[in-house]
């Protein structure tokens, strides 16, 4: 689109900008101006979302070293990205809820008196940009024919990030025109929310840039009532691509709370039964711990099949038939690359294999290809890892960093559902709350109702991942898979999720339940075998929403008997299955100790009818 370029020894100004914009609307004209103002970059360049523009970042993008062309045929029109290796993950000790009043933050999240945070961005933002590009990227969660289109504007420093956002969400032109329209027609849906991205790395005149710049200082910063993002230091994903976590969770769940809805960590799957009946499920996993793999699972009992709609995040709106309908903010897969494979994910694989994809913290090989851990059963004899060093199988180190991420657009997945099309989403039938527990946690538990669903959200729990920075394996409690996400005080949030309840029609209220793919067996194995048979606990479900399906009522909920689940043609032991659905008393003693602690952390804020779900549980484990 257009491009504005700094005279040498000038300031890029404001009237410059205005002139140059391919836009009239004043506010975001401003915004740009304003920003540009604060980081000085050499240029400011409107992103127009085109094929062209692409191929002509990605062009720039190898020739500065950032991106590496992928030369094997498995790989059309794909990059491989290595970040900075301190440059690898979420940051949630750096990232920020900066409402006016710190209760409204909550425990969960860090918090900053705003207006001493935007003096500290003011410091590290003030020349951010010097000897870079500024681009401006107007995008849309969600479809830009909803009926209330969620809209952004990310500035970023970045040009990995504009070719990662335009994998991820709808950008560009389009978008611009549909905010012009709606600010002439229907002017309070025209909002956006304006977000601001830089590496904090800029370039004194002659200063050669390196491939991955970013700063060791990072700020993840959230403005809830101003709706507004800053994001400082970082390149990865998480931190970076503006739309996906910063807004479409953390920013969004606050507008969902002013709003009446709910703005969810999940993954949205289409199932239809042999009897043809369709029943879409949604399922919140903490980050790495499944949501990808279930969202594009093949089913292997005969008959079932499995559509996917979404895989990271779903936004749930109250429909006008008392229903809850979801949608899928995004329009990419930006997912966990070691352990999808042929063998666990081929629907991930074969999206993948349509190439346009940017792959990043991989592992290359001598062909010209990527290559992570579990994508094939033997590695290769020779890669190149994602920090550039040999790698041969004998290693002691892997190959690809833990959390390498493919980004990939969705419409190239075979198995896609139509309503993934569907501006204002799809009736929801069913919710599923997971984590990674090696103990305690059945592998299916339905809730008796929505309140002790909401129980379930409340109390999930998981050993951490490589997904964001801090060691791995230790349990936390992460309500709902949201724990870094909330964008407000968690019992609030609670509280909405038990209110909101109100906008459906009893009967038409998703059934809840609580999953665990992840117990280990008295060998220490994993109890269950998961990914693609995990088909069989979903069967389950299915009949558990038409009011069938054998289970027994535990002191935590109802659990399947080992014959409900049908487990044809599976080579699983009797121990096993009891392993992996017992409710053991002794286990959910120190369970519900955990929880009282948990729960007293909320204090005033955690809603009462969660409180007498604990006190349920306590008596039905302690009767
Ligand atoms: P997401 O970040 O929540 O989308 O998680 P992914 O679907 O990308 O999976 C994260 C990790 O969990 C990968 O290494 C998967 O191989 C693994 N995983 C996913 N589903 C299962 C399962 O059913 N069983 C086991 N054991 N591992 C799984
Ligand atoms: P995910 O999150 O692990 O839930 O896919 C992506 C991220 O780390 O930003
Ligand atoms: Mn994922």
């Amino acid at each position: 689109m257009t491009t504005v370029a700094k005279a040498p020894g000038e300031e890029i100004t404001a009237e410059q900008i205005a002139a140059e914009a391919p836009t009239s609307h004043q506010k975001l004209i401003d915004f740009v101006a304003q920003t540009a103002a604060l980081t000085q970059p050499d240029e400011v360049y409107w992103v127009d979302g085109s094929d062209e523009e692409y191929t002509r970042l990605t062009d720039e993008l190898v020739e500065a070293g950032t991106l590496t062309r992928l030369t094997s045929p498995d790989f059309p029109n794909s990059f491989a990205a290595f970040s900075d290796p301190a440059d690898v993950a979420r940051v949630e000790s750096r990232t920020f809820i900066c409402s006016e009043k710190e209760r409204d933050a909550g425990f969960t999240n860090n918090w900053v008196e705003p207006s001493e945070m935007r003096s500290t961005l003011n410091g590290v933002f003030d020349g951010a940009m010097r000897g870079r590009t500024m681009y401006v990227i107007p995008f849309v969660m969600g479809h830009l024919e909803a009926d209330d289109p969620k809209f952004g504007v990310e500035i970023t420093d970045s040009a990995y990030v504009v070719a990662s956002m335009r994998i991820m969400a709808r950008i560009g032109t389009d978008v611009l025109r549909k905010i012009e329209e709606l600010a002439e027609s229907a002017p309070e849906k025209a909002f956006f929310v304006p977000a601001v991205h830089s590496v904090g790395a800029p370039l004194e005149p002659g200063q050669e840039d390196v491939p991955w710049p970013c700063n060791d200082e990072k700020y993840i910063v959230h403005f809830p009532e101003t709706r507004e993002i800053w994001s400082y230091g970082s390149g990865y994903g998480g931190n970076a691509l503006l739309g996906k976590k910063c807004y479409a969770l953390r920013i969004a769940s606050v507008m969902a709370r002013d709003e009446g809805w709910l703005a969810e960590h999940m993954l949205i799957l289409k199932l239809t039964s042999p009897q043809g009946k369709s029943y879409h499920i949604s399922a919140a996993f903490p980050s790495a711990c499944g949501k990808t793999n279930l969202a594009l699972i093949d089913p292997t009992l005969e008959g079932w099949k499995a559509e996917t709609l979404g895989d990271d995040i779903t936004w749930i709106r109250p429909g006008k038939d008392g229903e809850f309908r979801v949608v899928n903010p995004e329009s990419g897969y930006f997912g966990v690359a070691p352990g999808t494979g042929w063998h666990t994910n081929a629907n991930a694989m074969r999206a993948i294999a349509k190439g346009n994809s940017i792959f990043t913290n991989c592992a290359l090989t001598d062909d010209g290809g990527v290559w992570w851990e579990g994508m094939t059963e033997e590695p290769p004899a020779h890669l190149t890892d994602w920090r550039g060093n040999d790698w041969t199988p004998d290693a002691d180190r892997p190959a690809a960093h833990p959390n390498a991420r493919f980004c990939t657009p969705i419409d190239q997945t075979d198995m896609l559902a139509d309503e993934y099309f569907e501006p204002n989403g799809v009736k929801l039938d069913a919710i599923l709350f997971g984590g990674r527990r090696k103990t305690t946690v059945p592998l299916v538990t339905e809730a008796r109702d929505w309140n002790h669903g909401i129980f379930f959200g409340a109390t999930l729990s998981s050993e951490t991942t490589a997904a964001a920075e801090g060691a791995v394996g230790t349990v936390r409690r992460d309500p709902m898979a949201m724990l870094p996400f909330i964008g407000y005080d968690a019992g609030d949030y609670l509280k909405h999720w038990v209110e909101v309840s109100s906008k459906a029609d009893p009967e038409k209220l998703p059934k809840i339940f609580l999953v665990n793919w992840f117990r280990r067996n008295r060998n220490g194995g994993f109890a269950w075998p998961g990914f693609a048979e995990n088909t069989r606990v979903l069967k389950w479900i299915v009949e558990r929403i038409e009011g069938e399906g054998q289970a027994v009522e535990t002191p935590i909920g109802f659990t399947p008997t080992p014959e409900a689940l049908d487990l044809t043609g599976l080579d699983v032991s009797a121990e096993d299955i009891e392993d992996s659905l017992k409710v053991d008393r002794q286990e959910w003693a120190a369970e519900l100790a955990d929880i009282e602690e948990w729960f007293a952390r909320f204090g005033e804020s955690l809603p009462a009818s969660i409180q007498a779900e604990l006190h349920q549980l306590r008596q039905r484990v302690n009767p």
